[in-house]
Protein backbone atom coordinates (compact mmCIF):
# COMPACT_ATOMS: atom_id res chain seq x y z
CA UNK A 1 0.00 0.00 0.00
CA UNK A 2 1.39 3.61 -1.18
CA UNK A 3 1.39 6.19 1.70
CA UNK A 4 -0.53 9.40 1.44
CA UNK A 5 1.10 12.18 2.40
CA UNK A 6 0.17 15.32 2.96
CA UNK A 7 2.68 18.32 4.50
CA UNK A 8 1.66 21.66 6.17
CA UNK A 9 4.56 24.31 5.86
CA UNK A 10 5.39 26.45 8.54
CA UNK A 11 6.41 29.93 7.25
CA UNK A 12 7.71 31.33 10.54
CA UNK A 13 10.22 28.33 10.78
CA UNK A 14 10.43 26.64 7.44
CA UNK A 15 9.25 23.84 8.54
CA UNK A 16 7.51 21.40 7.28
CA UNK A 17 5.25 18.88 9.34
CA UNK A 18 3.72 15.84 7.66
CA UNK A 19 0.41 13.53 8.36
CA UNK A 20 0.93 10.19 6.72
CA UNK A 21 -1.62 7.88 6.44
CA UNK A 22 -3.12 4.58 5.10
CA UNK A 23 -6.16 5.71 3.66
CA UNK A 24 -9.24 8.71 4.19
CA UNK A 25 -10.65 6.99 7.55
CA UNK A 26 -8.11 5.26 8.76
CA UNK A 27 -4.72 5.75 10.70
CA UNK A 28 -1.75 8.59 10.27
CA UNK A 29 1.16 9.12 11.68
CA UNK A 30 2.42 13.05 12.46
CA UNK A 31 5.68 14.07 12.05
CA UNK A 32 7.52 17.00 13.11
CA UNK A 33 4.67 19.23 14.46
CA UNK A 34 5.21 22.79 15.14
CA UNK A 35 4.13 24.87 18.16
CA UNK A 36 3.90 28.65 17.82
CA UNK A 37 6.28 30.50 19.85
CA UNK A 38 6.46 34.31 19.99
CA UNK A 39 10.51 34.83 21.06
CA UNK A 40 9.60 38.16 21.70
CA UNK A 41 6.82 38.02 24.53
CA UNK A 42 7.42 33.89 25.25
CA UNK A 43 3.76 33.18 24.47
CA UNK A 44 2.91 30.11 22.58
CA UNK A 45 -0.02 29.25 20.40
CA UNK A 46 -1.47 26.82 18.27
CA UNK A 47 -2.48 27.54 14.89
CA UNK A 48 0.05 25.37 13.21
CA UNK A 49 -1.20 22.82 15.21
CA UNK A 50 -4.77 23.80 14.59
CA UNK A 51 -4.32 23.17 10.61
CA UNK A 52 -3.01 19.73 11.57
CA UNK A 53 -5.84 18.72 13.91
CA UNK A 54 -8.45 20.18 11.24
CA UNK A 55 -6.93 17.89 8.40
CA UNK A 56 -6.78 14.88 10.68
CA UNK A 57 -9.80 15.39 11.80
CA UNK A 58 -11.22 16.15 7.98
CA UNK A 59 -9.45 13.07 6.94
CA UNK A 60 -11.16 11.15 10.06
CA UNK A 61 -7.77 9.66 10.77
CA UNK A 62 -7.39 7.88 14.03
CA UNK A 63 -3.65 8.94 15.01
CA UNK A 64 -1.04 5.95 15.92
CA UNK A 65 1.92 7.84 16.34
CA UNK A 66 3.84 11.34 16.93
CA UNK A 67 6.86 11.13 15.79
CA UNK A 68 9.87 13.55 15.48
CA UNK A 69 12.84 12.96 13.62
CA UNK A 70 15.04 14.99 16.17
CA UNK A 71 15.09 17.12 18.96
CA UNK A 72 14.62 20.71 17.09
CA UNK A 73 16.40 23.72 17.23
CA UNK A 74 14.55 25.97 15.19
CA UNK A 75 10.92 25.18 16.67
CA UNK A 76 9.18 24.09 19.74
CA UNK A 77 7.42 20.44 19.11
CA UNK A 78 3.51 20.77 19.53
CA UNK A 79 3.68 16.68 20.17
CA UNK A 80 1.74 16.90 24.03
CA UNK A 81 -0.94 19.42 21.97
CA UNK A 82 -1.51 16.92 19.73
CA UNK A 83 -1.85 13.99 21.48
CA UNK A 84 -3.77 15.74 23.89
CA UNK A 85 -6.53 16.14 21.25
CA UNK A 86 -5.93 13.48 19.14
CA UNK A 87 -4.58 10.89 20.69
CA UNK A 88 -1.56 8.16 19.43
CA UNK A 89 2.07 7.61 20.83
CA UNK A 90 4.78 9.45 21.13
CA UNK A 91 8.42 9.17 19.75
CA UNK A 92 11.88 9.73 18.48
CA UNK A 93 15.20 8.31 17.98
CA UNK A 94 16.55 6.11 21.49
CA UNK A 95 19.83 8.16 21.07
CA UNK A 96 18.14 10.96 21.99
CA UNK A 97 19.61 10.46 25.94
CA UNK A 98 22.94 11.72 24.28
CA UNK A 99 20.94 14.74 23.38
CA UNK A 100 18.83 15.01 27.13
CA UNK A 101 22.40 14.38 28.56
CA UNK A 102 24.34 17.12 26.87
CA UNK A 103 21.67 19.56 27.45
CA UNK A 104 21.09 19.10 30.86
CA UNK A 105 24.16 19.76 31.49
CA UNK A 106 24.14 22.97 29.39
CA UNK A 107 21.02 24.18 30.92
CA UNK A 108 21.71 22.99 34.27
CA UNK A 109 18.20 21.34 34.28
CA UNK A 110 16.50 20.23 37.65
CA UNK A 111 18.11 16.77 39.36
CA UNK A 112 14.38 15.42 38.38
CA UNK A 113 15.20 15.58 34.81
CA UNK A 114 16.01 12.19 33.54
CA UNK A 115 18.31 12.45 30.45
CA UNK A 116 16.90 8.31 29.55
CA UNK A 117 13.99 9.58 27.06
CA UNK A 118 11.22 8.47 29.41
CA UNK A 119 9.62 11.91 28.32
CA UNK A 120 8.31 10.03 25.19
CA UNK A 121 6.07 7.25 25.02
CA UNK A 122 8.34 5.34 22.64
CA UNK A 123 12.24 5.03 22.36
CA UNK A 124 13.04 3.71 18.29
CA UNK A 125 15.74 2.11 17.21
CA UNK A 126 17.89 1.74 14.43
CA UNK A 127 15.84 -0.52 11.80
CA UNK A 128 12.41 -0.78 14.24
CA UNK A 129 10.03 -1.11 12.48
CA UNK A 130 6.07 -0.13 13.87
CA UNK A 131 2.55 0.12 11.92
CA UNK A 132 0.49 2.98 10.89
CA UNK A 133 -2.60 1.35 10.65
CA UNK A 134 -1.87 -1.17 7.12
CA UNK A 135 1.41 0.63 6.73
CA UNK A 136 4.55 -0.27 7.72
CA UNK A 137 7.24 2.06 8.72
CA UNK A 138 10.83 1.86 9.70
CA UNK A 139 13.17 3.93 11.74
CA UNK A 140 15.99 4.82 10.14
CA UNK A 141 19.56 6.12 11.86
CA UNK A 142 20.84 9.35 10.44
CA UNK A 143 23.14 10.73 12.61
CA UNK A 144 25.08 13.77 11.90
CA UNK A 145 22.90 16.95 12.27
CA UNK A 146 22.79 15.29 15.80
CA UNK A 147 23.87 12.50 17.48
CA UNK A 148 20.10 11.43 17.72
CA UNK A 149 18.62 12.00 14.56
CA UNK A 150 16.41 9.44 12.88
CA UNK A 151 14.52 9.48 9.39
CA UNK A 152 11.45 7.10 8.79
CA UNK A 153 10.49 4.99 6.14
CA UNK A 154 7.11 4.29 5.15
CA UNK A 155 6.82 2.51 1.91
CA UNK A 156 8.27 4.56 -0.90
CA UNK A 157 8.51 7.49 1.49
CA UNK A 158 10.78 8.44 3.58
CA UNK A 159 11.08 11.18 5.99
CA UNK A 160 14.75 12.79 5.99
CA UNK A 161 14.31 14.51 8.67
CA UNK A 162 17.67 17.33 8.96
CA UNK A 163 19.72 15.14 6.40
CA UNK A 164 19.22 16.21 2.83
CA UNK A 165 17.17 19.52 1.54
CA UNK A 166 16.05 20.30 -1.46
CA UNK A 167 18.83 19.28 -4.26
CA UNK A 168 19.53 23.36 -5.15
CA UNK A 169 19.87 23.97 -0.84
CA UNK A 170 21.61 21.04 0.03
CA UNK A 171 22.17 19.79 3.75
CA UNK A 172 21.38 20.38 7.00
CA UNK A 173 24.12 22.02 9.28
CA UNK A 174 26.35 19.96 11.45
CA UNK A 175 27.76 22.24 14.26
CA UNK A 176 25.27 22.06 17.01
CA UNK A 177 26.57 19.70 20.57
CA UNK A 178 26.93 16.30 19.09
CA UNK A 179 26.51 17.27 15.27
CA UNK A 180 29.13 15.71 12.64
CA UNK A 181 29.61 16.37 8.96
CA UNK A 182 31.27 13.14 8.32
CA UNK A 183 28.66 10.99 9.82
CA UNK A 184 26.19 13.02 8.10
CA UNK A 185 27.77 12.00 5.09
CA UNK A 186 27.19 8.39 5.60
CA UNK A 187 23.84 9.38 7.10
CA UNK A 188 23.22 10.89 3.62
CA UNK A 189 24.44 8.06 1.26
CA UNK A 190 22.36 5.51 3.41
CA UNK A 191 18.99 7.62 2.11
CA UNK A 192 20.66 7.75 -1.30
CA UNK A 193 20.99 4.23 -1.65
CA UNK A 194 17.35 3.37 -1.30
CA UNK A 195 15.81 3.22 -4.83
CA UNK A 196 15.88 5.69 -7.12
CA UNK A 197 11.76 6.50 -7.04
CA UNK A 198 12.12 6.33 -3.35
CA UNK A 199 10.00 9.77 -2.53
CA UNK A 200 11.94 11.73 -0.11
CA UNK A 201 10.09 14.89 1.94
CA UNK A 202 12.43 17.73 3.68
CA UNK A 203 11.63 18.50 7.11
CA UNK A 204 12.24 21.97 5.97
CA UNK A 205 12.57 24.37 2.85
CA UNK A 206 14.59 27.46 2.37
CA UNK A 207 13.77 28.06 -0.66
CA UNK A 208 16.08 30.77 -3.00
CA UNK A 209 15.25 33.72 -4.51
CA UNK A 210 12.75 33.00 -7.02
CA UNK A 211 11.91 29.35 -6.38
CA UNK A 212 8.30 28.42 -4.61
CA UNK A 213 8.14 26.45 -1.58
CA UNK A 214 8.70 22.52 -2.47
CA UNK A 215 9.60 19.53 0.14
CA UNK A 216 9.15 16.59 -2.03
CA UNK A 217 12.17 15.30 -4.15
CA UNK A 218 13.25 12.16 -4.96
CA UNK A 219 16.38 9.68 -4.37
CA UNK A 220 17.05 10.09 -8.13
CA UNK A 221 16.95 13.83 -8.14
CA UNK A 222 19.33 14.02 -5.11
CA UNK A 223 21.87 12.10 -6.56
CA UNK A 224 21.99 13.97 -9.76
CA UNK A 225 21.64 17.46 -8.46
CA UNK A 226 22.07 18.13 -4.79
CA UNK A 227 24.41 20.78 -4.37
CA UNK A 228 26.21 18.90 -1.20
CA UNK A 229 25.46 15.45 -2.08
CA UNK A 230 24.96 14.67 -5.74
CA UNK A 231 27.01 11.29 -6.50
CA UNK A 232 30.98 12.17 -6.96
CA UNK A 233 31.28 14.32 -4.40
CA UNK A 234 33.29 12.13 -1.32
CA UNK A 235 33.70 12.44 1.88
CA UNK A 236 36.42 14.94 2.61
CA UNK A 237 35.30 16.95 -0.01
CA UNK A 238 32.04 17.49 1.46
CA UNK A 239 33.11 17.45 4.95
CA UNK A 240 35.47 20.53 3.92
CA UNK A 241 32.24 22.69 2.42
CA UNK A 242 30.04 21.54 5.36
CA UNK A 243 32.45 22.84 7.95
CA UNK A 244 33.54 25.79 5.98
CA UNK A 245 29.71 26.81 5.32
CA UNK A 246 28.73 26.10 9.12
CA UNK A 247 31.22 27.99 10.76
CA UNK A 248 29.27 31.33 9.02
CA UNK A 249 25.98 30.09 9.96
CA UNK A 250 24.46 32.16 13.03
CA UNK A 251 22.75 30.16 15.81
CA UNK A 252 19.09 29.76 15.07
CA UNK A 253 16.85 32.01 16.79
CA UNK A 254 14.64 29.87 18.50
CA UNK A 255 17.36 27.35 19.50
CA UNK A 256 17.55 28.01 23.40
CA UNK A 257 13.73 27.87 23.81
CA UNK A 258 13.54 25.08 21.23
CA UNK A 259 15.90 22.45 22.55
CA UNK A 260 14.86 23.11 26.49
CA UNK A 261 10.99 22.57 25.34
CA UNK A 262 12.10 19.33 22.67
CA UNK A 263 14.33 17.36 25.08
CA UNK A 264 11.35 17.08 27.52
CA UNK A 265 8.88 15.86 24.25
CA UNK A 266 7.06 19.17 24.34
CA UNK A 267 6.37 19.76 28.00
CA UNK A 268 7.60 23.07 29.61
CA UNK A 269 10.07 23.31 32.97
CA UNK A 270 8.33 22.59 35.57
CA UNK A 271 6.50 25.68 37.17
CA UNK A 272 8.07 28.02 39.64
CA UNK A 273 6.29 28.51 42.82
CA UNK A 274 4.51 31.36 41.17
CA UNK A 275 3.05 29.19 38.55
CA UNK A 276 4.60 30.12 35.74
CA UNK A 277 6.97 27.82 33.66
CA UNK A 278 9.78 29.58 32.88
CA UNK A 279 13.19 29.26 29.90
CA UNK A 280 16.32 29.32 30.65
CA UNK A 281 19.42 31.61 28.50
CA UNK A 282 22.57 30.36 29.57
CA UNK A 283 25.05 33.18 28.92
CA UNK A 284 28.27 32.21 26.72
CA UNK A 285 27.92 28.76 27.21
CA UNK A 286 26.93 27.56 23.58
FE1 LIG B 1 17.07 20.37 12.98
Amino acid sequence: MKPIVHGIFDLATWTVTYVVYDQAGGSCAIIDSVLDYDPKSGRTSTESADKVIAFVNEQQLSVAWILETHAHADHLTAAPYLKEHLGGQTAIGDHITAVQRVFKGVFNLEPGFKADGTQFDHLLQEGETFAIGQLTAKALYVPGHTPACVAYQVGDAVFVGDTLFMPDVGSARCDFPGGDAKTLYASARKILSLPDKTRLFMCHDYPPEGRDVCFETTVAEQRAHNIHLHDGIDEAEFVRMRTARDATLAMPVLILPAVQVNIRAGEFPPKDDNGVSYLKIPLNAL
